[in-house]
């Protein structure tokens, strides 16, 4: 049986890939996800507004000047708040590739073109195997047009895709007018692939002392079901790799996302959920699966229930949203 898949112009073993989160901090578990037979690994991701904080630090340091941006720079977490600072994550960069033999997929966060997109390049030259660009944004100045905000996203991929040999992606969220076409734009920008889709963390009301609440909760699987409908979509279109991120937690919900055209799954919640050796069992499941439905290699699935070879394509498109609410009677 044939695992294998090509993922950004990485020879991978198998298409399960371990989402950015907090396990590559540990060269540890790094080996032991490697060993339960994850293919590649994300790490968390540097944060532009970290980078700008240290840049602004030296300067500060250097010129003794007054930083005119410190209210609004007042909500984000404070610089020792970061789990690693710049350097600590170059050094466990590299003692990531000293401590596995999988590609290490360094990440980057943020949006707007800036001195911040020079990390790229130090990751790089610590060994990163390809950098995944997370363009994690949430637009609240109603001046700001969204042409504006995709053009700035655009230009930021462009100066990672300048700064550096090896193969980026580009993470996404689900909310972009035309998301096929954006995606194909990002592959003109120099990404290589696109990873689908950001988990917007949701705060909540406390409706006793009436503040708003941030909270972390793991996916579910309903969370795939938007991943899948654009998977289906956008991959028939692009000429480079393609990732689903959000909402796989079991065999099946890893064989539907290559059905919608994946060339890799990224796990976090069900990992973090069930422990690193829960790999193992998730790759001996597809194994099965494939091997039960009579396929030679993940590749002769891929893409089979995409937009293109489905067999009903109405089904991901306006069709199905009106013949479903007529479904419904009372
Ligand atoms: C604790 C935790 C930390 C995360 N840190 C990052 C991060 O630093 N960068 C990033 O792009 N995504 C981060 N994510 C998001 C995951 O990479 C992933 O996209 C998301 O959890 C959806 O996948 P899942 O359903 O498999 O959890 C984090 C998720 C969790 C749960």
């Amino acid at each position: 049986m044939k695992l294998n898949t090509n993922y950004l112009g990485l020879a991978l073993d198998n298409p399960l890939v371990i989402g950015a989160s907090p396990y590559c901090d540990s060269t540890y578990i790094a080996q032991q996800l490697q060993d339960s037979g994850a293919a590649a690994i994300v790490m968390r991701s540097l944060f532009e507004e970290q980078i700008d904080a240290e840049q602004r630090a030296l300067v500060h340091h250097v010129e003794g000047s007054a930083d005119s941006n410190a209210e609004a720079l007042s909500y984000f977490p404070s610089y020792s708040e970061y789990q690693l600072t710049p350097d600590h994550y170059l050094r466990q960069l590299d003692q990531l590739k000293k401590a596995v033999s999988i590609p290490v997929i360094a990440s980057l966060n943020g949006c707007r073109p800036g001195g911040w997109t020079d990390y790229a390049r130090r990751f790089e030259i610590a060994g990163a195997d390809a950098v995944e660009l997370n363009l994690y944004q949430l637009v609240t100045d109603p001046t700001v047009p969204g042409d504006q905000v995709e053009a700035d996203m655009l230009e930021t991929v462009r100066s990672v895709a300048a700064a550096v040999r090896i193969p980026i992606s580009v993470k996404l969220s689900p909310f972009h007018t035309s998301p096929v076409h954006f995606c194909a734009a990002l592959e003109n920008a120099g990404a290589a692939g696109v990873v689908l889709f950001n988990r917007f963390y949701q705060p909540d009301f406390n409706l006793e002392d009436l503040e708003v609440f941030p909270q972390l909760k793991l996916s579910d699987p309903t969370e795939l079901l938007l991943r899948l409908r654009w998977l289906a979509i956008v991959s028939p279109h692009l000429r480079g790799s393609i990732s689903a991120t959000g909402g796989v937690h079991s065999t099946e919900d890893i064989i539907k996302a290559l059905l919608a055209g994946a060339h890799t799954v990224q796990l976090v919640s069900v990992v973090l959920k069930n422990g690193p050796r829960f790999v193992a069992t998730l790759l001996a499941g597809l194994k099965n699966w494939l091997v039960d439905h009579g396929y030679d290699s993940v590749e002769q699935l891929r893409g089979t229930m995409n937009l293109c070879r489905c067999p009903d394509p109405a089904a991901f498109e306006r069709a199905n949203y009106i013949k479903i609410l007529q479904s419904w009677k009372v």
